[in-house]
């Protein structure tokens, strides 16, 4: 865990969420300041919905120029993208339905295709987007949650993709998931890491026994998946509400 990394506890998953929304549009703010666009990676899952849900309504979907902004992905199911289970498609409903921004802007993983060709597809994605010159690509904010068994985005524990060196995106396979949550695609260490920013957003009283053991410093053995993000040049915070947080309190 970078010494680096704040760590915020807001008292419910209410102000959680607000105050989530808050630091994801001063990033923009700030980062629009000197540049053209803003790169922002989406987590998925349920916690972002109040997240989103807020970003997409007054006051706060007024705060930005949308239109600036290129929506990407950490993770998606291997579902079509109108399909409940799909990250794009929790996303789509609840912020970018309400956006007026270019499709263009909206740089999906394909959950509908074979895996592999989606995660190399979305590679290239990636790379035409930033330029073959940048090297790991750097976003401007990636957002993830962390599982109650310490993943974060489709690095699940114990899986290889946690090893991968060289590729940005990979297909995974967890097969303790449901179908069909099994397959995944999902961006891997070396380019998550590579962002400016990182906020990892945690809600609930069921995660807080795996918050404790990724914030903790006693050299646990068992390294999990979250504990293995962190920037290698930017900023990460922790956002946590208190249900999240009560194993952490001083
Ligand atoms: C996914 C997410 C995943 C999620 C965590 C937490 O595709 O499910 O990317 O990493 O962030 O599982 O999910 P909840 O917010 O639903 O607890």
């Amino acid at each position: 865990m970078p010494t680096s990394a704040a760590v915020i506890v807001y008292k419910d998953a209410n102000e959680l969420a607000r105050q989530a929304a808050g630091y994801i549009l001063s990033s923009i703010e700030q980062t629009l300041v000197g540049h053209e666009r803003f790169s922002l990676v989406l987590s998925g899952g349920s916690t972002p919905k109040a997240i989103y849900t807020l970003l997409g309504q007054p006051p706060l979907v007024d705060r930005v120029p949308w239109s600036r902004v290129h929506f990407f992905w950490g993770d998606e199911r291997c579902v079509p993208p109108d399909h409940a289970d799909s990250n794009y498609c929790m996303a789509y409903e609840t912020l970018l339905s309400y956006l007026v921004l270019p499709l263009q802007n909206i740089h999906r993983i394909q959950g509908e295709i074979p895996p592999e060709e989606s995660a190399a597809s979305y590679e290239q994605t990636i790379t035409e987007f930033f330029g073959e010159h940048i090297r790991p690509p750097r976003f401007d904010l990636v957002l993830l949650g962390m599982g109650n068994d310490g993943h974060t985005a489709s690095l699940f524990p114990d899986s290889p993709a946690l090893d991968e060196t060289q590729r940005w995106v990979v297909a995974v396979d967890h097969t303790q998931l449901p179908a069909p949550l099994v397959a995944r695609v999902t961006m891997t260490l070396p380019l998550l890491n590579a962002a400016r920013r990182i906020a990892l957003i945690v809600s609930g009283a069921a995660k807080a026994g795996q918050v404790r053991r990724a914030l903790s410093e006693d050299g646990d053995a068992t390294v999990l998946p979250v504990q293995r993000v962190y920037p290698e040049d930017g900023e990460m915070v922790w956002l946590l509400d208190d249900a999240a947080a009560n194993m952490i309190h001083p």
